[in-house]
Order: C-alpha cells, then sequence, then structure tokens
C-alpha cells in the first residue's frame, strides 16, 4: 500500500556521531536505505526502511532540545498559554530528552517519559518523575497503575513521527488519558517539507513526516479528533494538533482546522503524484547545491558547516559531501563535538565564535534556525561572510 517515490540512497544513522577511536579501528557503521513512500489509503508519508528504536535512542543519544533558544522560548511560550487556558492538573510528556518544556511546569504535576537512559537521567536530576522506557502500552498499563491521579494533558513534541507502530502509540495515549483530557502533539509539517523541499527531513529517526490529513486517518480509529491546530515557525515549519476524544465536548472544532485541511487539499497531499513531482525537485535540489558548493572550491575558499544536525546527515550523504568540501562543523552540544559525522566523518568542532572569522562561506546545516543563527553572526554578514543553504533552493546568502 505504501509507494515509493524517493530514494535517498544509503545512509548512516543520522546521529550516529563516531569518535576519533571508531576511525582509527575503522569501527563498522551501521547504513540503511534511505526511501520515501506514500500510503494511499492513510495518506501517510514514511521512510521505508526502519531501524529499531533501540539501535536509535540508547544510552549515547546526543540530541538536546535546549540547544536552541528557538525551541526553549517555543515551549516557556506554550507552556503559559496551556496554564492559562487549560489549566492541566497532571502531565505526561512523551520524549521528553533534556526538560526543555516540561521544566516549564511544576515538579509534583508531571510524568516524563524518556527511554534514553543519559537524556533520562538529566530530568530525574532535575526532580522530575521519569520513566526510562519507550511509549507503548506496557508503559501506559504500568503507569496507570502507580499513579491514582487522573492524566489531563498528554504532550509530545518531535516524537511520535519517530516511533513505527502508531496505533500502538494511540492506544497506549487512550489508556492514560481522562475523558476530558487533550492530547498535544507537535512534528515537522509535510506541507512546509514540500514548500521547503526539505529533503532532510527524512532519515532513520523521522519514520513520518505528517500532515493533518494523515493524522485525521490515524486517530480515527481511535475515537480522536483535532479541535484545533497551530502552525509554528519552529524546525522549519510544524504543526502542533490538539486533539481531544471524540466524545468531549467541551471544545469546539475551530476554523483553523478546516483551514489547513483545506490548504493541504489544494496542495494535494492526498495524491501520489504530488511527490513525484516533489522527487524532481529534490533530484534539483542535489544538483544545485552540488553546483554552488563545486564552484566555491575551485575558488579555492573555505566552507565550513554550522550545526551538525541529523538533517545535515541525510544532505551530506545523498549529495556525496565529504572534508574535501566542508573542513568541519561547528556545533553546540556537547555529546556531538570533537567527533564526526556520520558517514562522511567530517569533523565537528566545538561552537567559538571565531571559527566563522577563518571561514569564506558557512553551510547552514541547522537551516531551520536560521534566524536564531544569523541574529548570533550578525558581525560576520555584515563583514562579507556567506551562508550557503538548500532550502527553499540552494543558494548563497550575503547579508
Ligand atoms: N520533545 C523534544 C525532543 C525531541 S527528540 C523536542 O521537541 O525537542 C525525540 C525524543 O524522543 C528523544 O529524546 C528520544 O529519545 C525520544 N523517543 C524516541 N522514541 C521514543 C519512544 N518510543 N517513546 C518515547 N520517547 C521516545
Ligand atoms: P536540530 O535542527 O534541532 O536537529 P536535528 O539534529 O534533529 O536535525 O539541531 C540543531 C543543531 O544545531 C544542534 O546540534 C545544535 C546546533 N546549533 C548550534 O550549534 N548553534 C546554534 O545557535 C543553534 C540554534 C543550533
Amino acid at each position: 500500500m505504501t509507494k515509493k517515490f524517493l530514494d535517498l540512497g544509503m545512509q548512516p544513522l543520522a546521529n550516529n556521531y563516531l569518535k576519533r577511536d571508531d576511525l582509527i579501528k575503522k569501527k563498522k557503521e551501521l547504513f540503511y536505505h534511505l526511501e520515501v513512500g506514500f500510503n494511499s489509503k492513510t495518506k501517510l508519508v514514511s521512510i521505508l526502511n526502519t531501524v529499531p528504536s533501540k539501535k536509535m535512542f540508547d544510552d549515547n543519544y546526543p540530541y538536546r532540545s535546549s540547544m536552541s533558544k528557538t525551541m526553549l522560548l517555543s515551549f516557556k511560550k506554550l507552556s503559559k498559554y496551556l496554564r492559562v487556558f487549560f489549566k492541566p492538573n497532571y502531565i505526561l510528556e512523551i520524549g521528553s530528552n533534556d526538560g526543555s518544556l516540561i521544566k516549564n511546569f511544576n515538579k509534583n504535576k508531571v510524568i516524563c517519559v524518556e527511554p534514553c537512559k543519559n537524556v533520562a537521567k538529566i530530568t530525574k536530576k532535575l526532580g522530575y518523575k521519569t520513566f526510562t522506557d519507550f511509549w507503548n502500552i506496557k508503559l501506559a498499563r504500568k503507569i496507570k497503575t502507580i499513579n491514582k491521579r487522573e492524566i489531563d494533558l498528554i504532550y509530545s513534541a518531535n516524537t511520535l513521527s519517530h516511533i513505527n507502530n502508531l496505533n500502538s502509540v494511540f492506544s497506549s495515549i487512550c489508556h492514560v488519558m481522562s475523558d476530558q483530557g487533550i492530547l498535544i502533539i507537535e512534528d515537522p509539517s509535510l506541507l512546509e517539507c514540500l514548500k521547503n523541499v526539505s529533503y532532510d527531513q527524512f532519515y532513520n529517526e523521522h519514520i513520518y513526516v505528517f500532515s493533518l490529513i494523515s493524522i485525521n486517518e490515524v486517530i480515527k480509529k481511535h475515537g480522536l479528533e483535532v479541535f484545533d491546530i497551530e502552525k509554528l515557525e519552529t524546525h522549519g515549519g510544524s504543526l502542533r494538533y490538539y486533539i481531544k476524544r471524540k466524545s468531549n465536548n467541551k471544545f469546539k472544532i475551530s476554523e483553523r482546522v478546516k483551514k489547513q485541511l483545506n490548504e493541504e487539499i489544494k496542495y494535494k497531499l492526498h495524491k501520489y503524484s504530488t511527490f513525484i513531482k516533489f522527487r524532481k525537485k529534490v533530484e534539483n535540489s542535489k544538483k544545485g547545491l552540488k553546483k554552488i558548493l563545486e564552484d566555491i572550491k575551485k575558488r579555492r575558499k573555505k566552507i565550513i558547516g554550522y550545526g551538525a544536525t541529523a538533517k545535515a546527515s541525510t544532505v551530506l550523504n545523498y549529495c556525496n559531501i565529504k572534508d574535501e568540501t566542508i573542513d568541519y562543523f561547528l556545533d553546540t552540544t556537547p555529546d556531538k563535538v570533537n567527533k564526526f559525522m556520520p558517514g562522511t566523518h567530517i569533523l565537528i568542532k566545538p561552537y567559538d565564535k571565531k571559527s566563522l572569522n577563518y571561514a569564506d562561506y558557512v553551510f547552514l546545516g541547522a537551516w531551520n534556525f536560521r534566524k536564531e543563527i544569523f541574529k548570533k553572526e550578525k558581525k560576520f554578514l555584515m563583514g562579507g561572510g556567506k551562508f550557503i543553504t538548500h532550502v527553499t533552493k540552494p543558494r548563497i546568502i550575503k547579508s
């Protein structure tokens, strides 16, 4: 039922940054074939060859939500809104990572679920009740047995799209959510992904890129419905879905839901042919980016990368860009620095403002934080520094 429309080649696990020792010992990296398809029944867009969760989310997981001010601010704003308008009594967050959202709430009001031990340790240390587990029915049952209080708000950002079995995800949610409770999920928007030609939203962890159309299809089987939706600028354009039980009449369905649905239908997100057009744009994006980089290298200029993202891993491996082209990446994440990008083995150096002075061009790995980064690097841009991005199309950005 899921028909392939895009082939991004053999790819390493996107967050599997390598140590110098791994390179010396020629440690074998796990590669998978990154193909993307469209399911004409559920309208879900997903990768076709998945990697077991335990292989991706282990005790060395490097990603930290708090590395961007944009995300911290977005979570803070949402928390304030939730406190005022929903007044939750007891909150469950699935994929709580380093607590960037949950730390805006009182410790005795929340439960965190985070499978990576090294990350779960952070919220535990802050005093939040944290289950170091994958979200599934077994955990849902355990939580319901242990906690006598009703959970009236479940929140999950950039996580449910990482879980293969969506039916298990939503039935487990229904198991713990109170009758009048709400579920809020947020993930990159398929519509924006297509508009941005941001094919790097696809990698082993991002099993799905959701649309409202596909979310509706998935949740209706569980007696759930979207009653409001918010467009966010985060991660290149995300959607925040407000979901309730169909039997819950406390909330009216907002006009925004209809508007989003119409926009998606107008863009034909429910048709396979749309994705074939996207494939052509992706192929052109690859050619365009390679040409820009080759022209710069012919002029013997220095290129570095900014933001050693999982997304950049997709781009580098798909376009076959190695350290002859990009000398190194800069990143603020402690667990990424002094390691090497998966597959392409480009070094990641700790972020240092001065490093930009030695570069002629900077490839934006974290293009989704462009605003935040450009604000931070105003001096570099004003001094004639140039950024390179592939979103929405490959180009050089000057001040
Ligand atoms: N919510 C944060 C983190 C997103 S990264 C944010 O929006 O910034 C995704 C997180 O989900 C990781 O911390 C990962 O360990 C966690 N995760 C992955 N699979 C999961 C699963 N099956 N159940 C719960 N959490 C999961
Ligand atoms: P992100 O785009 O959230 O994720 P993904 O890995 O899922 O594609 O990652 C942003 C990365 O960019 C993260 O490694 C931190 C880094 N970063 C910086 O180094 N400096 C910055 O100013 C910002 C905003 C991010």
